[in-house]
């Protein structure tokens, strides 16, 4: 199924569709099954909807308590840095919802060898995806103006790893941090919905870019063969140059 577009006219509302978007989604899961999976993106698009999901009427509307919370990656610093993907949803999110604590999987940062921490956290993944419908079921990315998603650059090796790999580590993000966990394109094919958020004028070249196939562009090669993916941009992202 070819990803769709949506285009809001700020970033306010761009997050206001998606946290309707995830309610509605998210209820669907929970329909057909006992857990939902979702993993949060890191950067500051999302920040906007997350205050959002953590206030009512969201926070009432959401089935916590049957929700797994991964990360599509991690900034290699400890949770309590300012750049913690993790350390960030939980501040504006998870820290104000009653999700159970154990449901709550931040990719781990205090490993001397931050391949043994995706290590660990790739057998996490595989759990989830064993003890549900073998699927992350909602996925968030981000995009930045290379088309990267998560901590997939371009023309970098973790595009290319087995797709036994879920998870890699790299140190070399031309995005600082260099030290970084992410999941690999074979986890992210395993989404059932993917959604990307994407705002801000530095991006349309990208989104241009990647909608219309340039495999160059990460963002572009998100295409699970058993779920969906819908761009959802504000208007400066979705103005072609
Ligand atoms: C990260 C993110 C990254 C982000 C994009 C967009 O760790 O930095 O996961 O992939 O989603 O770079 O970032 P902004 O939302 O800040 O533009």
């Amino acid at each position: 199924m070819p990803p769709s577009i949506s285009t809001y006219p700020d970033q306010q509302q761009l997050a206001t569709a998606a946290a309707d978007l995830l309610v509605q989604q998210i209820a669907a899961t929970l329909a057909t099954q006992p857990r939902c999976s979702l993993v949060l993106t890191g950067g500051t698009t999302p920040v906007l909807l997350y205050r959002l999901l953590a206030q009512l009427p969201y926070r009432t509307q959401i089935a916590w308590e049957r929700l797994w919370v991964l990360w599509g990656d991690e900034r290699y610093v400890p949770l309590a840095d300012p750049q913690s993907n993790a350390g960030i949803a939980m501040r504006e999110l998870l820290d104000h919802v009653p999700i159970p604590p154990a449901q709550v999987l931040p990719m781990p940062t205090t490993y001397a060898d931050p391949h043994a921490a995706a290590a660990a956290y790739q057998q996490q993944v595989q759990q989830i995806l064993a003890g549900g419908t073998g699927q992350l079921d909602i996925v968030l990315l981000g995009m930045g103006p290379d088309g990267h998603i998560a901590s997939l650059f371009p023309d970098h090796a973790a595009l290319t790893l087995p797709d036994t790999v879920l998870v890699t580590a790299i140190d070399d993000s031309p995005k600082p941090p260099p030290q970084r966990i992410t999941l690999t394109l074979p986890a992210l094919q395993q989404a059932g919905l993917v959604l990307l958020l994407v705002a801000g004028a530095e991006k349309a070249a990208a989104v241009q870019r990647s909608r219309a196939g340039d495999l160059a562009l990460p963002a572009a090669r998100v295409q699970p063969p058993h779920g969906r993916v819908l761009w959802l941009l504000d208007a400066a992202a979705a103005t072609a140059r």
